[in-house]
């Protein structure tokens, strides 16, 4: 999936080779994850794909079967791995994921700790931003669910940045020979106050630690845990409002935003190069754009703190 040599960009570089995972895009909600094999084909309602077409292709391609119909072939981000991996637990979402990944200040060459590992979505994204000198430390107590991560990660690329273990984090918390080196803890576990001692330990001074919960009164238990050594306690609930793009006819009655529902108000006019107000044409093909009927929720909420600086 990923590009972990530190001398490069993290990219897709280059062309799709035999071996590699691809994602096979047919519209925005049916995509399938596909593993790239010269002698295998991929069927669905288009036609019959040849995965020897696609082999030398650029990541991107958009590739034909033998009865015209077509895919795109796209590479496997975390973003959209995240939407076709196979969900073994609850799994976090974009939303969540790149706002907990900011505020905790991961960035390159990052000692996470994370538990549960559950389905690996955020641990993808974690390898990614850890990359391509930091390490990500996941631990689940369910054996299976482990065993499946680790051929995740091997599939995905990330494995070299991830390090799977079978612990019960509850019970025991994290390993000690982790204690005072990690820069984040990110906690997803069923009873999380339980976890927050064994993090403190863990933790490097000025160390950043997140606990995502669905329920508010386990938010509340794990504040009540964190009082004691964590300061800068704060909970968020990140709702995300997703908008569909597409070509359509706007009616002049809808405005200059083309939203036949109703949307928040346009703080700026966006001016054409000439200096006046761009006008809508009622008439012509135009892009409409509009809030998904489908948009996800509530998730859960996300708990963050930051170890207390000893003065010893
Ligand atoms: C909701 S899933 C985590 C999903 C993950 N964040 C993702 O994005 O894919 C919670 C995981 O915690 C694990 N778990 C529950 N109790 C645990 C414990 N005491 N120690 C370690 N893992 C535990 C479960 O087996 C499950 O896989």
């Amino acid at each position: 999936m990923l590009c972990s040599d530190g001398t490069k960009k993290l990219s897709f570089g280059g062309s799709i080779k035999d071996g590699d995972l691809v994602i096979v895009y047919e519209k925005r909600d049916v995509m399938k994850a596909v593993k790239v094999s010269e002698t295998s084909v991929l069927q669905n309602r288009f036609g019959v794909f040849k995965h020897s077409d696609w082999i030398g292709k650029p990541f991107g391609s958009k590739v034909l079967s033998n009865k015209g119909g077509f895919v795109y072939l796209l590479a496997p981000t975390p973003e959209l791995w995240t939407l076709v991996l196979s969900h073994r637990t609850q799994i976090l979402y974009i939303a969540d994921i790149s706002f907990l990944i900011t505020y905790l200040e991961i960035v390159p060459g990052s000692l996470v700790l994370e538990s549960g590992t559950g389905s690996g979505s955020l641990t993808t994204s974690l390898a990614r931003a850890v990359a391509p000198t930091g390490h990500v430390y996941t631990f689940d107590f369910h054996q299976q669910r482990a065993a499946s991560a680790r051929e995740d990660f091997q599939s995905t690329g990330v494995d070299s940045l991830v390090t799977v273990g079978v612990r019960d984090i509850q019970g025991e918390g994290f390993p000690d020979e982790y204690s005072g080196l990690a820069d984040s803890v990110f906690l997803d576990l069923p009873q999380p106050w339980l976890a927050v001692p064994s993090a403190g330990k863990m933790l490097k001074q000025d160390g950043t630690l997140c606990s995502f919960s669905p329920c508010i009164e386990q938010v509340q238990r794990t504040c009540e845990a964190l009082k004691s050594n964590f300061r800068d306690i704060r909970t968020f609930e990140v709702l995300l409002r997703t908008f569909e793009v597409h070509e359509g006819k706007i009616d002049s009655c809808q405005g200059e935003e083309g939203l036949s529902v109703r949307s928040p108000p346009c703080k700026r006019r966006h001016r054409s190069s000439e200096g006046s107000a761009m006008q809508d044409s009622s008439s012509s093909p135009t892009i409409k754009v509009r809030p998904c009927a489908d948009a996800r929720g509530h998730t859960g909420y996300l708990t963050f703190s930051r170890l207390q600086v000893s003065l010893s």
